[in-house]
């Protein structure tokens, strides 16, 4: 039924479209056998006879021939056009050719065509492969496309979504290509469950965000900090006696200076009344293996050794 969701319509276009053909075949019809009237034949002054405004008169000066043929010629291929092509509404055409069909094959061609690279790629880890011009070049392309909508196109993130380009110790997980590759292909689902009512009150809570702000140097208050590091020993047990948190589990570092999910004293109470649950989707359904493959090593590029050999690619700058 293509685009159409009622087949009037589909009806409505198509003798909508046969008729404005006939028309213009009549009005060039009509327009040749137009007579000059015997007037104006016996005048001899080679006008049609019409006259306006007493004095104005149209000179009868027929369209050349090969310019009739010219409309002549328009109605036939339109007619053929319509015949073969999709255009009378919902009538596929006897050519059966689809925008759907044509996409495929072009997208057919194109694989087969890249196919030999993606082998070479393929056949390369991750690690050696994320010093590849050429590999970065079109990872970069893939994360535009399907990554930069939640990490920024400049792979930095915002609140919730990860800044993929702070280097080991601002990961979640091991920074490492078959963590990326794992992530990408299966997506992620990062959990914390809400403690607040293992910690206790109101107050409790605020000395504990303050004592997990005195982790990475933050400003807190040492008072309030002081007393809240005992109920630290809840949260160890994920984000390890020293806040480096634990990248098996996903938990992140509290003692740097990245902060995924914001800053600052509200944030963390927050995270620790209701907990977290942090979901990046699967991607495994529209990019293919040796696709992902590729994409792993553009990211790692953005926090790994600087490629050697990335050279004229304008990658985002990255930090330290
Ligand atoms: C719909 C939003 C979304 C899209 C699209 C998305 N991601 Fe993510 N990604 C996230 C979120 C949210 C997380 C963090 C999940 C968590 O907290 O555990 C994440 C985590 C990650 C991580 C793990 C980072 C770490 O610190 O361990 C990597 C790597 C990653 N994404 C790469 C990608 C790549 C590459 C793409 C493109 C193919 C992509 N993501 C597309 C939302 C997204
Ligand atoms: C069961 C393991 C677990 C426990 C216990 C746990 N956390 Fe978490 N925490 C996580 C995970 C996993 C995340 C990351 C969620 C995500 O992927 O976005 C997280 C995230 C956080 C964040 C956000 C960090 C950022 O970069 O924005 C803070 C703050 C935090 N936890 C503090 C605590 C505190 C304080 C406690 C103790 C009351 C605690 N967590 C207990 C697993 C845990």
């Amino acid at each position: 039924m293509g685009d159409f969701f009622n087949s009037g319509w589909s009806w409505a276009v198509a003798i909508v479209s046969v008729v404005s053909i006939l028309a213009c075949a009549v009005l060039l019809w009509l327009a040749g056998k137009a007579k000059v009237s015997a007037a104006a034949l016996a005048r001899g002054d080679n006008t049609t006879g019409h006259v306006w405004d007493e004095d104005l008169r149209e000179y009868n000066n027929p369209l050349p021939r090969w310019w009739m043929w010219l409309f002549i010629l328009t109605v036939v291929f339109a007619l053929v056009y319509l015949a073969f092509y999709p255009g009378l509404g919902s009538y596929p055409g006897m050519g059966q050719w689809s925008q759907q069909g044509q996409h495929r094959s072009d997208a057919q061609r194109m694989r087969a065509e890249l196919a030999p690279l993606y082998a070479r790629f393929t056949a390369t880890p991750v690690d050696q492969l994320s010093q590849d011009r050429q590999a970065l070049a079109i990872g970069q392309r893939h994360f535009m496309n399907h990554c930069a909508q939640c990490h920024g196109s400049d792979a930095r993130g915002s609140k919730g979504y990860p800044d993929l380009t702070q280097g080991q110790s601002a990961w979640l997980g091991p920074l490492s290509g078959e963590h990326i590759v794992r992530t990408i292909s299966q997506g992620r689902q990062g959990v914390m469950p809400a403690m607040g009512s293992a910690i206790g009150g109101e107050a409790a809570i605020s000395d504990l965000a303050h004592y997990v702000l005195s982790l990475s140097g933050s400003p807190h208050n040492e008072i309030k900090a002081f007393s809240g590091k005992k109920h630290y020993a809840a949260c160890a047990a994920c984000h390890g006696a020293d806040g480096k948190g634990n990248k098996a589990l996903g938990a992140p570092n509290l003692a740097d200076n990245y902060w995924l999910h914001g800053w600052g004293e509200a944030a963390i109470v927050s995270i620790i009344k209701n907990g977290k649950s942090n979901v990046m989707p699967a991607q495994s359904g529209w990019l293919s293996p040796e696709q992902i493959h590729v994409l792993a090593a553009y990211v790692l590029s953005l926090s790994g050794p600087a490629p050697a050999a990335v050279g004229s690619i304008a990658l985002p700058a990255r930090t330290p």
